[in-house]
């Protein structure tokens, strides 16, 4: 038995001071672009996002939908492996397909819902029209529009149906699905549409094209894309089926792939490793964690991990540390884990990315997770609250909320993220809800101003010099709490915090 002389700390326990903030730090020059995968020292990285923000290999998060949007905003996705291999592949296989420009049609409603019912969703999610199918679904057949000027308190009677107040669907412009996106846009400035509703033969709801995702392209205009332009997508493996699954995954399209496992010290991971390097030398790339401490990064990079996660025990969702009394504060792995990643970069010329994975409960944690060194980050509960996460919106108490479970838990049952030999025998994580925040476009544009307003502050331009030149404080218990308090009165279900 060793007892390690370290207090085990999270993010919330550190300030960054602000150092000088000189004329070039302004928001435009501000560069948050990180590498994914391993790479010589002074070389790009064969994979690179300009949005260092990725979401987790979850149930709850990932799905075709999550991995476009979050790509389109220049992050990444990792489609989930708590499925068969076909179904994951044909995951993989439907963000690789997706048509840049078509999205999915967020707000739908039935046409029996009441005008009090459409009110509070457009409100929640900060929107202004909804699509009104026969089922209520994305893909249902499409019966008319419904928008925030359609009704108002003073002239209608919010118990009245939609359907009393939308526009139908045949006085709508609406387009096949053989329509090209330049064909859209025009029809979109020609007729003056906010919305142009793409329908297939027999009237079903396929797509939509938006009028405001002309100004989101000019916004993020470093969508994650492929030499062919289709959308990146990563998967997550594990070490039992890999032989089976990678292949189909390879085979699918994904562009990078990631060891799923709550504790990644292990030689089952070496072997993965090991067997993707002889299957496919460097053209199938493959992320190992978590782990929690240097001597873990450096067994798996020797191994060959294309880039490292860490963290056990952080995760919003996690009951790890209670059921096991595993884990690390995310603050200190990070800060060890990051030490190794440079040591061995200087040993050996070869720079493997550190992701930090959970455990971020407010939007200053993210800068904290940079300041500490890490590449990018993983996020489950950040992205679950959006509409482009799979679980359905649920209402409670005038509040909507998006349920969030954990891969641990017994409705995910993901046995071979845990080890668990014999199914799930005892829980990890916890199914609950999170509040609703709207749209995953909206939320990522505020919460990318708010770590380059940091950086900003702590007078850096890029995230690297942001690692190297942070200087953090340890703030006490007392004002710990103090701020505590304060954010839980400051907050609000829509805002990331
Ligand atoms: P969050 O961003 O704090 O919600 O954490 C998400 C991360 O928690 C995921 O990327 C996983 O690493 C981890 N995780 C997912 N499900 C579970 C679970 O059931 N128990 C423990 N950790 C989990």
């Amino acid at each position: 038995m060793q007892i390690l002389n370290e207090i085990s700390r999270t993010f919330g326990e550190y300030l960054l001071l602000p150092n000088l903030t000189t004329e070039d730090c302004t928001p435009d020059r501000i560069d948050l672009s990180a590498p994914v995968v391993r790479h010589r020292v002074g070389e790009a990285s064969p994979l690179r996002i300009a949005t260092p923000l990725v979401g987790a290999i979850m149930e709850a998060v990932s799905s075709p939908r999550m991995a476009i949007a979050v790509a389109q905003v220049g992050g990444l996705s990792f489609i989930h492996q708590n499925q068969t291999i076909a179904a994951q592949a044909q995951m993989v296989a439907a963000v690789k397909q997706h048509k840049a420009g078509f999205r999915h049609s967020d707000i739908n409603v039935k046409p029996s819902a009441t005008l009090s019912e459409i009110s509070a969703l457009l409100q929640a999610a900060e929107r202004d029209i909804a699509a009104v199918t026969d089922d209520g679904s994305a893909s249902g057949i499409l019966l008319g529009l419904i928008s925030r000027n359609d009704f108002h308190p003073s002239r209608h009677s919010f118990d009245d149906t939609v359907e009393s107040r939308m526009r139908p669907v045949g006085q709508l412009v609406i387009a096949p699905p053989s329509i090209s996106l330049s064909e859209a846009n025009t029809l979109i400035w020609d007729r003056r549409l906010d919305v142009l509703p793409i329908v297939g033969k027999d009237g079903r709801l396929e797509s939509i094209v938006l009028r405001r995702d002309y100004e989101l392209h000019k916004q993020f205009r470093d969508e994650t894309i492929d030499a062919a332009k289709a959308f990146a997508v990563g998967a997550g493996v594990n070490s039992r089926d890999y032989r089976e699954r990678i292949p189909a995954l390879v085979e699918a399209g994904a562009d990078v792939l990631c060891l799923d496992s709550s504790d990644g010290y292990s030689q089952y991971q070496a072997d993965v490793l090991r067997w993707v390097r002889s299957e496919y030398g460097d053209t199938v790339r493959i992320g190992a964690g978590n782990v929690v401490d240097g001597q873990a990064f450096g067994y798996l990079a020797e191994a060959g991990a294309d880039f490292v996660k860490v963290g056990i025990g952080g995760g919003s969702i996690c009951i790890t540390r209670d059921q096991k009394g595993i884990g690390r504060g995310q603050a200190s792995a990070l800060a060890d884990v990051v030490t190794a990643r440079d040591a061995y970069a200087q040993r050996t010329g070869e720079y493997v990315p550190v992701c930090s994975d959970g455990g971020i409960l407010q939007d200053s944690h993210m800068a904290l997770a940079f300041a500490f060194g890490a590449d990018f980050l993983m996020m489950g509960r950040y992205f679950a609250r959006f509409d482009e996460a799979p679980s359905p919106l649920v209402r409670m108490e005038g509040q909507f909320f998006k349920e969030y479970w954990g891969e641990g838990s017994s409705r995910a049952r993901n046995a071979s993220r845990y080890g668990q030999h014999e199914g799930l025998m005892f829980e990890e994580g916890v199914d609950g809800y999170v509040p609703y925040a709207g749209s995953l476009y909206d939320n990522v544009s505020v919460t990318l101003a708010k770590i380059k307003a940091t950086m900003i502050s702590c007078g850096s331009t890029s995230l690297r010099q942001f690692h190297e030149t942070a200087r953090l404080v340890e703030v006490s218990h007392q004002s710990w709490l103090q701020n505590t308090e304060e954010v839980s009165l400051r907050s609000t279900p829509s805002s990331g915090r």
